[in-house]
C-alpha cells in the first residue's frame, strides 16, 4: 500500500537519497540535470510516493525553455527524474505518480511536456520522439529516449532546449 502525496521541502533529502540509490551519485553528470542546474523543481506538480513512513517513489518536474532558430522561447516542462526503490517496483507506483503528475499539468493548462527516458515506459502515457528529433541539449542525448507530450502544434521543428534559468556551465556527460 502506498500513498501519492505533492512532493515537499521535507521529502528533498529523502528523495536525494532515493535518487542515489537508482541512479548512482554520476546522475549530476547526466544532460538531464544540465537543464536543472540552478533551478527549483515545479512543487506544484511534483509528487512522492510514501508507505507509511517510508518514501518509495518520487517525480519531479522543472520549468523549461525551447529556443527556435527564430523568435521567442517557447516554455516547456521537464518531467524527471522518476524513481521507484527497488523494493516496491512492479507494484504501480510509478504508473501512479505519472498519473498524478500529468493530471496536475493538464488541470493547470501547462505547457507541452518534456523527458529523457525509456519510450516502451513512457509512451503508454502519450510520450513520443517524433517531433524532437531536431532538438538539441546542452549535452549528449540519445534522441529516441527524448520524448514529448502534448500538442507539438506550434512547437518548431528545430530547436535547442535550454533550462529556464541558472548556470549551465557545468560540463555534461550523458543523458
Ligand atoms: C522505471 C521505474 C520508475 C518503474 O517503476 P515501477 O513503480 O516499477 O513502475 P510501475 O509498477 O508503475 O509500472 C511497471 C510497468 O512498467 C514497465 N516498465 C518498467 N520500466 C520499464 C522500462 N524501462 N521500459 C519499459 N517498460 C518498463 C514494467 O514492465 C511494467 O509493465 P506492465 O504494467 O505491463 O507489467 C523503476 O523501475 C525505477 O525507479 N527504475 C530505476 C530508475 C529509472 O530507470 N527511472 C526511469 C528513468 S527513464
Amino acid at each position: 500500500m502506498f500513498s501519492i502525496l505533492p512532493a515537499t521541502g521535507v521529502h528533498l533529502t529523502l528523495v536525494e537519497t532515493l535518487l542515489d540509490q537508482r541512479f548512482g551519485p554520476a546522475r549530476r553528470n547526466r544532460t538531464a540535470y544540465r537543464l536543472r542546474d540552478g533551478v527549483q523543481p515545479l512543487a506544484h506538480l511534483s509528487f512522492v510516493a510514501m508507505a507509511g513512513d517510508t518514501l518509495v517513489g518520487s517525480v519531479q518536474c522543472w520549468p523549461l525553455r525551447l529556443k527556435p532558430l527564430f523568435g521567442a522561447r517557447l516554455p516547456l516542462i521537464l518531467l524527471g527524474p522518476m524513481a521507484v526503490a527497488r523494493s516496491c517496483e512492479g507494484q504501480g507506483i510509478a504508473s501512479a505518480l505519472m498519473r498524478c503528475s500529468l493530471a496536475a499539468i493538464d488541470a493547470a493548462a501547462e505547457p507541452p511536456v518534456l523527458l529523457i527516458g525509456d519510450a516502451p515506459f513512457y509512451g503508454r502515457f502519450g510520450f513520443s520522439a517524433a517531433a524532437t528529433r531536431l532538438w538539441s541539449l546542452p549535452g549528449p542525448v540519445d534522441h529516441a529516449r527524448l520524448l514529448l507530450r502534448g500538442p507539438s502544434t506550434g512547437l518548431p521543428r528545430v530547436g535547442a532546449v535550454e533550462a529556464a534559468s541558472g548556470n549551465s556551465a557545468r560540463a555534461a556527460k550523458v543523458a
